[in-house]
Parts: C-alpha cells; sequence; structure tokens
C-alpha cells in the first residue's frame, strides 16, 4: 500500500546516488560551464566565491521559474550519469532536472561551504539536440558546472546460487531457478488483486505472470491462479495484536498503521519468556501459517513478502526503527521455517535503507515500492537494491504505480525481475498508466506474460 509520504520519499530515492554507477570508471565525459547556459529569470553569472570552474557560476535561484538550460547535442542515444557541481551556501537545497521538457527529477543538494559535486541519477540523451534545464525548486543554492559520464554496461550478476532455507522443497527451487534464468534478460508483469489482474487481462488480451494478493484474504485466489500456471506473491497487512484503537478515524481495520494501535514493536521483543505481547506475535504468526501450509499444499511456491515497506515507518512493524523489524524478521523467519515447515517461500525483503537489511542469510530477493508517475525504468531505486544486496540477490518492484516501459529497462539496464502495479486508480487510471502503454508493456517481447511462461513449474522442476 501507498502513502504520500513515501512518494515523497521515492521521489528523493529516484535521484540518488547509485553506488555501483559512481564506482564505475569514466569512458569520456561531457561537462558543461552553467555561465555558458542560458540563463533566465532572476539568476545571473557570480563570481564571489572562490573555486568556480570557467569564468564565474551562475546563482541565486530567487524566484520559483528561475532556470538555466544547457544544449547538449549527441551524434547518438546513450545513457549518463549526470552530476551537478555546485555550492549550498544558503543550507541544504533542494532543485529540479528536466531533461528535454519531460518529467521533473528532484536532485538533493547538502549544505556546503564552498563547491561540491551532487549525484543527480542517470539521463538518457536522444541522437541530436538536447535540453537539460535546472530549475529553483527550493531555490537558493548557486550553480557551477554539470558533468555527464556514460554509464559503463553493467557487469554481470552473480545471484546466489540456492535458496536460503537449505530445506526449500523442490517448488521453491524451481521458481527460484525460472527468476535467474531471466533475471536480466525478461521482467514478469503482475498485478495486485484478482479482479485487477483479470481487468487487466480484459483489458490488454494478456493475463499477467504474476498475482500478487494479501495473506489474509487472498489464498483462494492464489490457488485459482496457481491452477492457471501463474506465479503467487503474498504481503501480509497484519494488524498489530492488541492495542487498536478502533476508533471513528482509526477503526480496526486500518490496525496495520502505526497511527491506528499504541502497540510498540520493541517493547513486545523485550523478555520473550515473560511478555504476553510477544505470544500474540507469534500466535499471529502461527494463524499465517496456516494459510500458507494450504499453499503449499496445493503445490505452490510463494514470493512472500512479509513486513513490508518498513522503513517508512507508517506500519507498526517499521515504527520504532530497525532492529525490532529485524528482529521480528528472523524470528518469523525461524518460526515458519523451522517450526511450521514451510518450505515452499522465497523470502522477498522490501526495505531499501541498509540500516534495514535482516541480512544475505535470511532473504532472498531484495526489492522496493514506487509510486511515481511517467511508467520510468526506476533505475536509481534499482541500481541501490543491487548495491544492498550486492548483486547476489535478485531484484523486484513489487508495487508500482505506474509499469515500467520494456525499452527503457533495456536502456537504462534496470534488470527489474518483476513488477507488481497496485490496485484501482493506479492500474486503470491513464495518468498511472495509459491504455496504449500498457498494451505496449504486455505486448513486448521483454514481458513475460501468463500465457508465456505456462509449464514453468514443471520445465524447472
Ligand atoms: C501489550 O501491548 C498493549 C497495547 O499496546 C499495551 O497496552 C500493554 O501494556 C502491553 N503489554 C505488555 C505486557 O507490555
Amino acid at each position: 500500500m501507498k502513502s504520500i509520504l513515501f512518494l515523497a520519499q521515492l521521489a528523493l530515492v529516484a535521484a540518488a546516488p547509485s553506488g555501483s554507477a559512481a564506482k564505475r570508471k569514466a569512458c569520456s565525459a561531457l561537462h558543461f560551464e552553467a555561465e555558458d547556459a542560458l540563463i533566465s529569470g532572476t539568476n545571473s553569472v557570480l563570481t564571489e566565491l572562490a573555486g568556480y570552474s570557467g569564468t564565474g557560476y551562475v546563482g541565486r535561484f530567487e524566484a520559483a521559474d528561475d532556470r538555466i538550460r544547457f544544449e547538449i547535442p549527441s551524434e547518438e542515444q546513450g545513457l549518463y550519469d549526470l552530476t551537478i557541481t555546485y555550492a549550498g551556501i544558503y543550507g541544504e537545497k533542494r532543485a529540479s532536472v528536466v531533461l528535454n521538457s519531460g518529467a521533473s527529477e528532484e536532485v538533493y543538494f547538502a549544505q556546503s561551504t564552498g563547491f561540491e559535486d551532487a549525484p543527480a541519477g542517470q539521463v538518457l540523451l536522444q541522437a541530436g539536440d538536447n535540453t537539460l534545464d535546472i530549475v529553483s525548486n527550493w531555490g537558493w543554492y548557486v550553480i557551477d558546472s554539470i558533468t555527464l559520464t556514460p554509464t559503463p554496461a553493467r557487469p554481470p550478476h552473480n545471484i546466489d546460487e540456492d535458496l536460503v532455507n537449505p530445506a526449500a522443497n523442490a517448488n521453491a527451487k524451481a521458481l527460484y531457478a525460472f527468476l535467474k534464468d531471466n533475471y536480466g534478460k525478461r521482467i514478469l508483469s503482475g498485478q495486485q488483486d484478482h479482479d485487477f489482474a483479470a481487468w487487466v487481462e480484459q483489458q490488454v488480451g494478456k493475463a499477467p505472470a504474476i498475482y500478487q494478493g494479501d495473506i489474509g484474504t487472498a489464498v483462494e485466489e492464489g490457488i485459482d491462479y496457481h491452477g492457471r500456471g501463474g506465479i503467487l506473491t503474498f504481503c501480509w497487512h497484519w494488524n498489530a495484536p492488541v492495542g487498536l484503537y478502533d476508533t471513528a478515524e482509526q477503526p480496526w481495520w486500518r490496525g496495520f498503521y502505526t497511527e491506528a494501535t499504541d502497540f510498540n514493536i520493541a517493547a513486545a521483543l523485550q523478555n520473550p519468556e515473560s511478555n504476553a505481547n510477544y505470544t500474540l506475535l507469534i500466535r499471529d504468526i502461527d494463524a499465517i501459517a496456516e494459510e500458507l501450509l494450504r499453499l503449499q499444499d496445493a503445490g505452490s511456491p510463494i514470493l512472500w513478502r512479509p513486513l513490508h515497506e518498513a522503513e517508512g515507518g507508517w506500519f507498526w512493524w517499521g515504527a520504532q526503527g530497525p532492529e525490532p523489524v529485524i528482529e521480528l524478521w528472523r524470528i518469523m523467519y525461524d518460526r515458519l521455517t523451522n517450526h511450521h515447515g514451510l518450505n515452499n517461500l522465497i523470502w522477498v525483503w522490501n526495505s531499501v535503507d541498509p540500516a534495514w537489511y535482516p541480512g544475505d542469510e535470511y532473504v532472498d530477493i531484495v526489492s522496493a515500492d514506487s509510486y511515481t508517475q511517467g511508467n520510468g525504468p526506476l533505475s536509481g531505486l534499482y541500481n541501490q537494491l543491487v548495491d544492498l544486496g550486492s548483486d547476489r540477490k535478485i531484484v523486484a518492484a513489487t508495487e508500482v504505480g505506474a509499469a515500467p516501459r520494456p525499452e527503457l529497462l533495456e536502456l537504462y539496464q534496470a534488470h527489474w525481475s518483476w513488477f507488481v502495479v497496485w490496485t484501482e486508480p493506479y492500474i486503470n487510471d491513464p495518468v498511472w498508466n495509459s491504455p496504449e502503454i500498457l498494451q505496449e508493456i504486455y505486448d513486448s517481447e521483454y514481458t513475460l506474460t501468463l500465457d508465456e511462461i505456462q509449464g514453468w513449474l514443471e520445465q524447472y522442476s
């Protein structure tokens, strides 16, 4: 599930530095001085602050539509890592970067006393003339220059041979082998909710390869989709086991939200032997194990994504920082695997920040959720997840508002294993996914649909 707060955070993540990209070597960088750009609004060329390159720098982006425009000719289409040399002498700020008058990407400028380099995401230059605008946004910063470094070809992935559970069953192993085989070559289409999967099938004439549901409500639909040869993934909107406010503003069914309960996960994990709330956590895990066992008995492996979006803090399991939720993840892993014998699970972690990561020995796949418009490749987010899993874990886009366009995924080398689009108003709102783009995505050679994956379980067993 999305939230406005999450939208804001992911806008930043999308433009955040990519560790792996930053580490790669430059081939031939393009460099442009701000004082040579088209300067508009109240901006002017300044020279007071020492340390600039060229003959000056440009500031101060005082008005909302102040901008500078770089004109960038390119012989061919090419992907570049963008770096902006700026000075944040008025405090930390945000700027907008707009390529070829398209969507706006936000860039973060830390406070500084002199000129610094800010990583500003990736830009795809078209053959011919390009424009790159830096627009005020928060304003009150100065720009010295920009540098575009060709993004080198991605080195081969080095995905773990085996699942973390040494007793993983043949079905889980088959699914993992199937995902590994397609990783970097194809993306699996996916849809949240059975009715919306049916809607997609009606709309584009092809059904999603992956069905995502909530383990609390969607087991029957899951078994049905497994019967059609589909792949299942489940999240869990886990109501706090006790302490729900259950008021008009915070009804019981919002009980997975931090704001709907006073349940404290950190306190519940103290002194497990004598803590009634710890016992309640285990009771709930045991109850959900029954549902997962039904799917195991039906012969379906599961991409299991509990404790999702923990780092956002808007769900109670993430409300007390990283340590308690990491502990709860390990407890759940141990309980479901070793106590309940659930060997059909592939463990999908769903936060990006390394401080929240439960560890390579507890995670099979790393993932994130992103609600940004434009059907873009989400390459900044992808690169962060590659780094999180040391490129040894498959990376997935487990909830998106706008499905990524295959052409861009290939150009940006954003090798998401699968995408799942959330329900309305995302999948069926043209602002997020126009009928034409949805058709293009489902028709693409690069996208795997339900009809194209038939027999995967037998083939990889
Ligand atoms: C268990 O959690 C509830 C709800 O937050 C709280 O009121 C109660 O004091 C907790 N019990 C213990 C033993 O900590």
